[in-house]
Parts: C-alpha cells; structure tokens; sequence
C-alpha cells in the first residue's frame, strides 16, 4: 500500500479549503498535498530540536495553552514528551517501510509484535494536541480553572483539551462555516481524551491506538531515556532545547501536592506510593480496590 495515499486520512484537517477557508491568528505554510513519493507524506511543518512536527492553527494552540497552565519544568516536559513520541513513530515508521520494500520483515530490527501491530497510521494532529496538554491537571495556579477536586488529574487533563478542541472547533465553525464542524469529529476528540487519561496507564495504553500509544510512550522516555529506535543524539538534541532541569523534583512536588490536596483521587494510582511516603497522615487503606475485595463477607 502506498503510504502517501493516506496522507488525508492521517490529516483531515488538511483536507482541501480549510487553509483558505480560515483566518487564523497563527501563520502556517500554504495548503499542503499529498507526496507523490512512496514514502514521506508531506504537511504543514516546523522544525524543533531537530524534529520535524506539524504545524497547524490548533497545535500552535494547543501549545499556547500548555505554556499558559504550565510551570517551566511541566512546559519543558511536555514538549519533550512531544517531540520523543514523534521521534520514536518516525523510526517505527521507517522500519515498516523498510519491512514493505524488502517484501519481509527483518526479524533482528522489529522490536516487538507490539510495535508491528501500531500499523502506518499515526494522526500527527492528535498526537500533537494530546502530548502538549496531557499535564493541563497539573496546573497550580491559584483558583485553576481545570483543577477539580475530585478528579484525578490525567482526567482533569482529558476533559479540558476536550473543552479546548470544543472551542476549537466553534471558533473554526464560525469562520469556515459547516466544514468546520467535521475537522474535530467524535473519533479524534476521543482520541485524544483516551490519550491523556492514559498515558500514565501503559500497561493499557499500549495496546490502544497508535495515537494513544505514540502519546504514553513519548512522555515515559522522558524518564526512562532513549528507546524504541530513537537514538542517544535525538534525544540529546531534544533534552539540550528543553532541559530536563527539576523534572524528579518537580514531578515530586506536583504529587505530593496531589496526595496531599485530593488523596482520594490518588489511591490504587501510581501517585499513591509518593503519599504514603511523603504526605503525613496520607494513608490509602481501606481505600484501594484491594480493600473492597478482601472485606467481601465471602
Ligand atoms: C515540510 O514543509 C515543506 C515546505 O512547506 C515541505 O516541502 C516538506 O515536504 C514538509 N515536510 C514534511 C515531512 O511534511
Ligand atoms: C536486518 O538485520 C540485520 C542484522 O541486524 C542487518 O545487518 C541488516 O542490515 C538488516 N536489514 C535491513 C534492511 O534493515
Ligand atoms: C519529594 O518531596 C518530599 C516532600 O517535599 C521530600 O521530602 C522528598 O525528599 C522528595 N523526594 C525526592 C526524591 O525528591
Ligand atoms: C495526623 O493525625 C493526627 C491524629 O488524627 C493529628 O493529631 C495530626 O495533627 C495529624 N497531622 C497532620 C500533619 O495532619
């Protein structure tokens, strides 16, 4: 199959007429086609770090919004998180094609069954949306707008870039009129709600979507390092644009403060370990799953 057919499917933002159809208060290159070559697709882009990424009205959005509820070191974070997961689907991607040219896969290159099974079809808009705002639950300005009591915070995540594409899409839809409507359907708003609620979730997310995938496994390299093909240079590149200055730190505090502020949004979640060690008083028992099993009369 040649992969540039797909290039709207993976895109449908890009799809003819919503370039010229918009105003929008970021610049972006002009309307995109698709690649007659076999192998790359071609879309509105911007280079970071090294890392080719796309470049369209609501990613430059999303960004905005991520720099606005973020401290540095979350900003930084999530950038990283970003720019990985781009990184380790080109390398996946390159190895798919490699696989397709030589007519069989190269048993000693494929990672895992896994990694074949994520396909060729990665919606960069999604991935883009979705890394950028997964830590909106982290934001720690007083009075916080997406902070609720008593969520936990990768769904308080989910449910404000899922308000954030809703103001996307009716500010589109003004000014693109019905057209608009489509380019944020149900499907890719979910998608990007999954990947958010999920992305501390890998044991789940793994086996998800592509997007959803791409999403956790880019933001766990931040703290696990160079993997999935991505090499020791991309990686430096990306660290040296966006230092990983006060991640542990940072990363502490935010969950301690969590375990602290909302315990009961904590519990049988991989934060509870950070209040059991760090907050007094905090205590999960009788609150874990564990819990509500054992004491069952039989
Ligand atoms: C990036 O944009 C340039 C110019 O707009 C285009 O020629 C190139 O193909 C794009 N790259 C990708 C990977 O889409
Ligand atoms: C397949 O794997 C072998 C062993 O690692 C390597 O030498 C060879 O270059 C690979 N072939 C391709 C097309 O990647
Ligand atoms: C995490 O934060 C707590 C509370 O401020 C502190 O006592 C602890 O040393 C920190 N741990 C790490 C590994 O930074
Ligand atoms: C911990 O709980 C005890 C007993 O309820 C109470 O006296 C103490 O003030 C609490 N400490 C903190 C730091 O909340």
């Amino acid at each position: 199959m040649a992969i540039s057919k797909l290039t709207f499917l993976l895109f449908p933002s890009l799809l003819p007429g919503f370039f010229c159809a918009t105003a929008s208060p970021f610049s972006f290159p002009p309307s995109p086609r698709a690649s007659t070559d076999h192998v790359t697709t071609s879309y509105p882009n911007r280079t970071i770090a090294g890392v080719t990424v796309i470049d369209t009205p609501v990613v430059r959005a999303a960004e905005a919004r991520a720099r606005e509820h973020a401290s540095d070191f979350v900003y930084n974070h999530v950038m990283r998180g970003w720019l990985f997961g781009v990184l380790l689907w080109n390398h996946h991607l390159q190895l798919q094609i490699q696989e397709r040219s030589n007519g069989h896969p190269n048993a000693t290159t494929t990672p895992t069954a896994d990694a074949t099974e994520m396909g060729t079809h990665l919606d960069l808009e999604v991935h883009a949306v979705a890394a950028l705002l997964h830590d909106l639950g982290w934001d720690r300005t007083p009075d916080s707008p997406i902070v609720s009591p008593d969520r936990r915070f990768e769904v308080d995540g989910a449910v404000a870039s899922r308000d954030f594409l809703s103001e996307h899409r009716h500010r589109h839809a003004e000014l693109a009129g019905e057209r608009g409507r489509s380019v944020w359907d149900r499907r890719r708003t979910q998608l990007v709600w999954d990947a958010i609620a999920l992305h501390t979730t890998a044991s789940i997310s793994r086996y998800k979507e592509a997007e959803v995938r791409v999403v956790g496994q880019g933001i766990m390299m931040d703290f696990q390092g160079p993997q999935l093909g991505v090499t020791e240079a991309e990686y430096a590149a990306v660290v040296a644009r966006f230092p990983q200055t006060g991640l542990r730190s940072g990363v502490n505090e935010t969950a301690v403060w969590l375990c602290a502020s909302k315990p009961e949004t904590t519990y049988d979640t991989f934060m509870q370990p950070f209040g059991e060690n760090y907050v007094a008083n905090y205590s999960a028992k009788g609150h874990r799953v564990f819990d509500t099993i054992t004491g069952l009369p039989n």
